[in-house]
């Protein structure tokens, strides 16, 4: 983050921390117990088989956050890790950026990941000068969907068959939020 930070406080309890090597064993753990929820719709659980490839995506992140290219973070309910929340994408000549997210299965249910979101949506537009975010949800991931619907997100459309995922195509559901929309919030 910006000017040496290397935490957004989200709440209380919740907040998000820049990737450190030192996160790879719990990160991994949690991958590992939780695949098959996860990797319902999430492409990249599969190529994680070992600490080592969890190791990996947490120094590839650290150079992409450098770059300024992503925004990725851990997110901690106090000092425990309860998922991930980033700006996967940033388009900076464009000022667009992309966000997305995953949550331990037993820390659903509490809007952990909508807080985060509005956390680092306001940082977004503050910090980074980026006028629009978009969050893409496939079609039945109703859950997911009530994210970007709770924070006023605006439902833009639906990209077809823009999701190819073990063997079947889906739809992706496009939702943005403009800076000028979120300013009269
Ligand atoms: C998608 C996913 C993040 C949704 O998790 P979630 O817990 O429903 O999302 P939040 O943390 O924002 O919590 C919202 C839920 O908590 C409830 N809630 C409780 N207190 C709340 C609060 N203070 N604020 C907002 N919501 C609150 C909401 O009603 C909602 O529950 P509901 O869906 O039963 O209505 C999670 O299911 C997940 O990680 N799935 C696997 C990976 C995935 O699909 N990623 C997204 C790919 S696009």
């Amino acid at each position: 983050m910006k000017n040496g930070k290397t935490t957004l406080k989200v709440s209380k309890d919740i907040e998000l921390r820049l990737p450190q090597v030192s996160y790879a064993d719990e990160l991994f753990c949690i991958v590992d117990r939780e695949r098959t929820y996860l990797r319902t719709w999430l492409n990249w659980v599969d190529d994680v088989k070992k600490k080592e490839n969890t190791l990996e995506f947490i120094r590839t992140s650290q150079v992409f956050n450098k770059g300024g290219q992503r925004l990725s973070t851990i997110i901690f309910k106090g000092e425990q890790i309860v998922g991930s929340l980033s700006l996967i994408k940033i388009n900076k000549p464009q000022k667009i950026a992309e966000i997305g997210y995953w949550l331990s299965e037993h820390q659903q249910g509490q809007g952990i990941i909508t807080d985060s979101c509005r956390r680092i949506i306001e940082y977004t537009f503050r910090t980074l000068d980026i006028n629009r975010i978009e969050i893409r949800v496939a079609s039945p991931n109703k859950k997911s969907q009530g994210i970007p619907r709770r924070l006023g997100f605006i439902h833009e459309g639906t990209l077809r068959e823009a999701l190819f995922l073990y063997d079947n195509y889906f739809d992706l559901e496009l939702f943005s939020l403009i800076r000028s929309d979120w300013q009269t919030d």
